[in-house]
């Protein structure tokens, strides 16, 4: 885990110049979207939220009536999905936006993103973005470890249990906090110990990694914190 103290190593990137691939990764609700974006803008880099692909295949997966078990299955459906994702999110040609992340969705994804024919297929998406466009902003959980190990920065962005409940909360207006707490809890506890590139612990990330708790921080804050590192 690299601290705060130093400043951060660069792979690749001529000194004086600004990195152009920045990897950001953490547990749900974290506040990596929103820090992805700032970023972004600032460095006037693109943002891919990785976690909107695996949703995106859980979500069709559903719609199909796929038994989420059956690991083949739901690997074709990431093997065939048409995806498209900026801003907006579009799947097979239609807007999925918002139905992406409903809670039946947020129960589903972790089973469908432990599946390692799935990590492949968006791992080698994912890839294929950043190559296209010479570098990016790129969000999600194994970024910084698995699929740009070489980024010029790797952000981990935590924050305890009860702030990224109660972010979340503030997102999905309706939905009561004690649901959307145990809902994030099963999920990090799924990721964190699936066997494909399981989400790191904190004090366990890469060693190039800037770990950052965001917890009683705003945007703002955090986003400092960062361009520090740049
Ligand atoms: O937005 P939120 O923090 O709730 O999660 P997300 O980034 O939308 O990711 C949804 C789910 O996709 C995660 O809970 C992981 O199961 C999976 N995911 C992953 O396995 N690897 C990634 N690079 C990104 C997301």
């Amino acid at each position: 885990m690299r601290g705060g103290s130093s400043r951060p190593e660069r792979h690749g990137t001529p000194d004086g110049q600004s990195p152009r691939v920045v990897a950001i990764d953490g547990p749900a609700g974290a506040g990596k979207s929103t820090l992805a974006r700032s970023i972004a803008e600032h460095l006037g880099l693109e943002r891919l939220d990785t976690g909107a692909m695996y949703r995106a295949v859980a979500y069709s997966a559903l719609v199909k009536g796929i038994d989420l078990d059956d690991g083949p299955a739901v690997a074709e459906v990431a093997r065939g999905i048409e995806l498209h994702v900026g801003e907006r999110v579009t799947v097979d040609g239609k807007d999925a936006t918002d139905v992406i992340r409903t809670p039946e969705v947020d129960a589903a994804v972790s089973v469908v993103a432990a599946n390692p024919e799935v990590r492949a297929e968006m791992v080698s998406r994912q890839r294929a973005w950043i190559a296209g466009r010479g570098g990016g902003v790129v969000e999600g959980r194994d970024i910084g470890t698995v699929v740009l190990p070489d980024a010029a920065l790797k952000v981990y962005l935590t924050a305890s249990p009860d702030e990224r409940a109660h972010r979340r909360a503030l997102e999905r207006k309706g939905y009561d906090l004690p649901a959307i707490a145990k809902a994030l809890a099963l999920r990090d506890q799924l990721d964190s110990t699936r066997a494909s590139s399981p989400l790191p612990s904190p004090d366990d990330v890469a060693d190039d990694a800037v770990v950052i708790d965001s917890t009683g921080r705003d945007a703002d804050e955090v986003l400092e914190e960062v361009l520090e590192w740049l």
